[in-house]
């Protein structure tokens, strides 16, 4: 059966000291929630911090991207073997923020991805359509389609490793969450297009979280339904009572 995976994503927020006493902060509230696997995605500078902090606890750390080289003249970017070497496990792929601002694309969303899982890392791998697709009736499509480029030359082996969230770009950051149907729906069209490319008993098992200004309020309302198996949470992850709140509704 597939396991429930309640990640934040922190974003351009925490410096090294601060994601050491919000991570000390949410250790016990979140201690001996098991029903659920708790990661935090968190800038790559915090990494050491966060890991040593989370270290002993049921906390794993993230990372937020990794470039898709194994090494070389690539300034500024971060490998998976970095990332593996410092204690991370999990990894944040196409997040629409990097779509938007960072010129990522379906293909270097696929790279980075096929990178990760070589790594031995989890990848989160983001897809969702703006207000403008779904307007124009294509959520489906895009999501099939981002989904699928995605998880090209993945094999069913490593979909273990794989979880993908669905966001809705117009739900991102604005206080407007898609209702749980909504959810659910996107959901199911992203497992509809793993079942197309892996088979139906890998779609079955694969993590499928809903993302997008989940919070404590409306986080057991999303998770309640067949298709969300989890949640990638981004400003109710940077506190801790309200992130402890989306744990235990997972529970
Ligand atoms: P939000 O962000 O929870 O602040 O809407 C979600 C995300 O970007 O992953």
């Amino acid at each position: 059966m597939r396991r429930y995976v309640i990640a934040g994503n922190w974003k351009m927020n925490m410096t090294p000291n601060g994601a050491k006493a919000l991570i000390n902060e949410m250790k016990p509230l979140v201690a001996g929630k098991d029903n659920c696997d708790v990661v935090l995605c968190v800038p790559a500078i915090d990494i050491p911090a966060a890991v040593e902090a989370a270290k002993g606890s049921n906390i794993k750390i993230g990372a937020e991207n990794v470039h898709f080289k194994a090494s070389g003249a690539y300034t500024g970017e971060i490998s998976a073997e970095m990332l593996c070497e410092a204690g991370v496990e999990y990894v944040v792929i196409g997040h629409s923020e990097r779509r938007q601002y960072f010129g990522e694309t379906d293909q270097t969303v696929n790279l980075r991805t096929l990178a990760a899982l070589n790594a031995g890392l989890k990848a989160i791998v983001c897809v969702g359509e703006t207000l403008e697709q779904r307007e124009l009736g294509y959520t489906e499509t895009l999501l099939k389609f981002q989904t699928k480029m995605a998880l090209t030359n993945v094999t069913a082996e490593q979909m273990k490793n794989v979880i993908i969230a669905y966001e809705p770009v117009w739900a991102i950051g604005t206080g407007v969450t898609a209702t749980a149907d909504q959810a659910d729906e996107g959901n199911g069209y992203v497992r509809a297009a793993v079942a197309e490319m892996f088979g139906a008993e890998v779609a079955e098992a694969t993590t499928v979280q809903y993302g997008g200004s989940m919070n404590d309020k409306n986080a057991a309302e999303l998770l309640s339904k067949e298709n969300v198996d989890g949640g990638l949470i981004g400003g109710a992850s940077l506190k801790s009572a309200a992130f402890a709140a989306i744990v235990e509704a997972a529970q």
